[in-house]
């Protein structure tokens, strides 16, 4: 029969110990590091579901971006009803704290888990893809900016990222945002001819995307056009002034009066860290001020500020070491007291959680098993047959160092053994 295969654009991600570089066990890692820094840094978990009502998307993350406009995986439920994979959490977290009622408290919340883009795959572009991210609500302006560009130094700092570069801008209040596209537009229209479908379509409906466009001729357009910076309040350029001057020891960080976000819902300070490591795809990371999005959304005015990480790109450029566990592979010899044996493993178990014990499921010689435990990169093989289990034994071989000779310990003597392997 004809195999079935995984959808364009969503990989397996399959762990494979005796691989450690390989993508899938990288994002398994570099979870497990960002949940320890989020708990780090006090924030609490919140999870939503993966699929939302299709209109939560598109007054969030807005009608005229790309992600709404073509990225959408978007069906109708056995009730017609339009519903949407998630693009981005955001939304969902905003959708859920109003829904609760818990718009009228402060919050550091943080999650995990997958998102969905109809994008055409690359490089560092999936359809499926991982996202960790972080929402700060409750705090005006001037205070959880901080917080946030602390907290991407401190992942750069524990994941080892080679020269990693945060970009950070404002985008000024509505006041700001209106002159300036007003002035870019005009700015634009004469040369409207040279710009690329994409670029002219963007200058009736979002302008400020146009900055980000990547047509090396609108870049060159760009150069003489109006920048943001000449609308900027003082009070933003400062704000960007200090947390460039705060976190220089720890991070480069550079002020890009042309950087945009691709959704519409940020009102004031921007930011992306980036690595020349991840080619062209080269984020790894991105957020910003989103202080509406919550009256938006039905509830109170509740400022809120929030970033999300792509895991796949953050894991390709970590450089951080793992340490993995101890592991034992535990072989069974018996077929007659089979049953006696798994019960010694599952009490060895229980003593030393910093030890994997594998028990060795497959039919074979020991000859066979032995290998298999190599394979794995198991410290020792832990034997146990008819006769072990005759005198309360196990044969324990030590298979990193070919000089010490296997011993027989007594039950009593093992479980010492094991509270002292580290
Ligand atoms: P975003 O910039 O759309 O922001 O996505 C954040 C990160 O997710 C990107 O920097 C990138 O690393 C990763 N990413 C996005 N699309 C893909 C893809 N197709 N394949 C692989 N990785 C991808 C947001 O999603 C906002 N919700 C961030 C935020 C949170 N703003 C405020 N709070």
């Amino acid at each position: 029969m004809k195999q079935i295969n995984s959808l364009t654009g969503m990989a397996d991600l399959i762990e494979d110990k005796s691989k450690p570089d390989e993508l899938a066990i990288k994002v398994f890692h570099t979870e497990e590091t960002l949940k320890k820094i989020f708990k780090s840094f006090a924030m609490s978990e919140i999870r939503t579901p993966a699929l939302e009502s299709t209109n939560l998307f598109k007054r969030s993350v807005g009608d005229t971006s790309d992600i709404v406009n073509k990225e959408l995986y978007t069906f109708s439920d056995k009730n017609d009803k339009s519903i949407t994979l998630r693009p981005e959490g955001t939304a969902s977290v905003i959708r859920s704290i109003v829904e609760k009622k818990l718009d009228g408290e402060t919050h550091k919340l943080w999650y995990m888990g997958p998102m969905w883009r109809y994008e055409r795959p690359q490089k560092g572009r999936f359809r499926q893809f991982y996202q960790a991210g972080v929402e700060i609500l409750g705090y005006p302006e001037g205070t959880s900016e901080f917080e946030m560009i602390s907290l991407v130094c401190e992942l750069n700092r524990k994941l080892l990222i080679k020269k990693p570069l945060i970009k950070i801008n404002h985008l000024g209040d509505s006041e700001t945002k209106k002159l300036f596209c007003d002035a870019l537009v005009k700015y634009l229209t004469p040369m409207k001819s040279d710009l690329d479908e994409k670029d002219m379509q963007r200058l009736d409906s979002n302008p400020l995307r146009i900055l980000d466009s990547k047509n090396p001729k609108t870049q060159e357009i760009l150069n003489k056009a109006p920048s943001i910076s000449e609308y900027l309040p003082n009070g933003a350029k400062e704000l960007l002034r200090s947390i460039q001057e705060l976190f220089s020891d720890k991070c480069e960080i550079e002020i890009d009066y042309n950087l945009v976000r691709g959704l519409d819902y940020y009102t004031g300070f921007v930011f992306e860290a980036i690595s020349a490591e991840l080619g062209a795809q080269d984020a790894y990371l991105g957020g910003g001020r989103y202080d509406n999005l919550c009256l938006q959304l039905g509830g109170k005015s509740l400022p809120a500020i929030g970033m999300a990480i792509g895991i796949e790109r953050l894991a390709l450029i970590s450089n951080q070491k793992y340490k993995n566990n101890t592991l034992v592979s535990f072989i069974i010899i018996s077929s007659n007291s089979e049953s006696k044996a798994y019960k010694i493993a599952h009490e060895l178990r229980s003593i030393n959680n910093n030890i994997d014990i594998d028990v060795q499921l497959s039919q074979g010689s020991l000859k066979s098993k032995l290998r298999r435990a190599n394979k794995d990169g198991a410290s020792y093989a832990f034997i146990v047959g008819d006769e072990e289990i005759k005198s309360k034994t196990v044969v324990v071989k030590p298979l990193n160092d070919k000089d010490t000779e296997q011993s027989v310990m007594k039950l009593k003597e093992i479980q010492k053994f094991i509270e002292n392997l580290s």
